[in-house]
């Protein structure tokens, strides 16, 4: 394919996005449907979740929705099952719910260690299995769009310790890994498995951030290489092109959206323009 301006459209495709209610999600719904796909979103904070498929349906596009906590498999299996009598194919599944609270691994209690494996990484495998048939559907369906699409949202911590955040880090290193593995199994029916790790993206569940933006202020590191705040924007701008034919021979990797934080382990850039130390 020679791309041109119209290779980025996602005219015709369906998507759809869990924990579309806020912050990365909700900013990726909203860009795969400007981008012209029709797109089903879930969460569990119904009266957000309203606003979002407000936003779709102004921009013309179809918005199923359904209140749900993605780890209750069976709510999630119910809902798809309802979404495929309305939608025979999916092009796009964007695994964005997940999140977690700071403790020390030592720290953390069997019921909480539960949680947070369920949150970040259990219900991204269930969704999966859920929404695969109808990918598949998608990438060879009578569109000929020539492939369907998931993007796993993981995290630099997938990448890096996490430490106060070792659970949710290592499951989401799990999902990571999950990414290649199904990029592989699920290659032949031309479904494209990758991840995008985004860091320091201001969003209401970004308490890590908030929390390191107190610890640093009066200090005189920069929060990260690049010099402007990441927005969520930048998350969906790159979902936007792993969900489409301009990404079509890209699968099994991660795109990271972090302003250059994994690049640098562990080197500061000092806030006075002085030179990175270690
Ligand atoms: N903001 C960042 O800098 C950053 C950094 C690394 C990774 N991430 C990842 O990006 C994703 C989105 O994070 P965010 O910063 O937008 O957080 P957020 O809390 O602002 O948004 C998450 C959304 O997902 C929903 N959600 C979470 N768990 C759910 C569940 N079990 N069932 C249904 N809905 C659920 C929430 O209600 C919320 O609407 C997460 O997977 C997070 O781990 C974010």
């Amino acid at each position: 394919m020679e791309p041109n301006p119209e290779s980025i459209l996602l005219t015709g495709r369906t998507a759809l996005v869990t924990g579309a209610a806020r912050g990365i999600g909700r900013a990726t719904a909203l860009a795969l449907a400007r981008f012209g796909a029709d797109v089903a979103v879930c969460d569990r904070l119904g009266e957000e979740l309203e606003q979002t498929v407000a936003e779709i349906k102004a921009l013309g596009r179809l918005a199923p929705s359904a209140v749900l906590d993605v780890r209750d498999t069976d709510a999630v299996h119910s809902w798809i099952t309802e979404l495929s009598d309305e939608w025979d194919h999916l092009e796009i599944l964007v695994n964005n719910a997940g999140g977690g609270f700071h403790s020390p691994v030592m720290e953390v209690n069997a019921k909480g260690q539960a949680a947070l494996i369920a949150e970040n990484f259990t219900q991204v495998v269930d969704v999966t299995r859920c929404c695969v048939p109808l990918l598949a559907a998608g990438a060879i369906g009578p569109q000929g769009f020539g492939g369907a699409s998931i993007i796993n949202i993981t995290s630099v911590e997938a990448h890096r310790a996490g430490p106060g955040f070792g659970i949710y880090s290592a499951m989401k290193a799990a999902v990571a890994n999950m990414t290649q593995t199904l990029a592989l199994e699920l290659a032949t029916q031309k479904i494209r498995v990758n991840a995008i790790a985004p860091d320091m993206i201001p969003t209401p569940g970004d308490g890590f951030l908030t929390q390191e933006s107190e610890a640093l202020s009066g200090t005189t590191w920069a929060q990260t290489p690049w010099p402007e705040t990441g927005h969520a924007g930048d998350v969906a701008s790159a979902a936007v092109w792993l969900a489409g034919p301009m990404s079509k021979f890209v699968t099994g990797t991660t795109v990271h959206v972090d302003g250059g934080t994994l690049a640098s382990s562990g080197w500061k850039r000092p806030l006075d323009g002085g030179p990175w130390v270690l």
